[in-house]
């Protein structure tokens, strides 16, 4: 919605499905790694390559990121931004992601998830991650009933 300036700004996208939002952000002017499990990533990567020109192609790199798993292969604190579109649904991943989230942000990162409550559960998401980072809602889309959340470490809570 251009409420962020992205422009050569780092972003790392979580569980990037189609590579949607990946895709936007990079149009924007970011430098975005987009992430998925491994089944996901030759589509992810057919996609990516299809919706963006030559020219921008090199700004978006496509990575397996398994949530919780070998974290060691992206630097902490490298990023900006930290996104994700719809990627909390599954309780048996809630520790796994909020270790993800935890080992990619710095005091400077800001996380913003967009999500649909759809059960009891992903409350208890948003429960874990108050625990861990400050966090408000910045956005509410009644049409949709999706809200987005920002995250970030500490009691910072600074504009974009
Ligand atoms: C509901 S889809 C959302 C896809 C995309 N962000 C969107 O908005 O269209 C959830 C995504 O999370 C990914 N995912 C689920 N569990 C994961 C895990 N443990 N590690 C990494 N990605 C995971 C799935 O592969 C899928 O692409």
């Amino acid at each position: 919605m251009e409420g962020i300036d992205l422009k050569d700004r780092s972003v790392i996208e979580l569980g990037a499905g189609t590579g949607l939002l990946g895709i936007v952000v990079t149009l924007l002017g970011a430098h975005v790694t987009i992430t998925d499990r491994a089944a996901a990533l030759e589509f992810l990567e057919s996609n990516v390559q299809a919706n963006l020109p030559p020219e921008l192609r090199p700004r978006a790199v496509v990575k397996e990121l398994t949530w919780g798993k070998d974290l060691d292969n992206f630097t902490p604190g490298a990023f900006d931004f930290i996104l994700g579109a719809d990627i909390v649904y599954l309780e048996e991943t809630f520790a796994e992601l909020l270790q993800t989230l935890e080992h990619l942000c710095s005091e400077r990162t800001v996380i913003l998830l967009s999500c649909r409550i759809r059960y009891e559960r992903d409350l208890k998401f948003l429960k874990m991650l108050r625990e861990r980072f400050s966090v408000s809602e910045v956005h509410y889309d009644s049409s949709k009933d999706v809200h987005i959340y920002k995250a970030q470490r500490g009691s910072r809570r600074d504009d974009f």
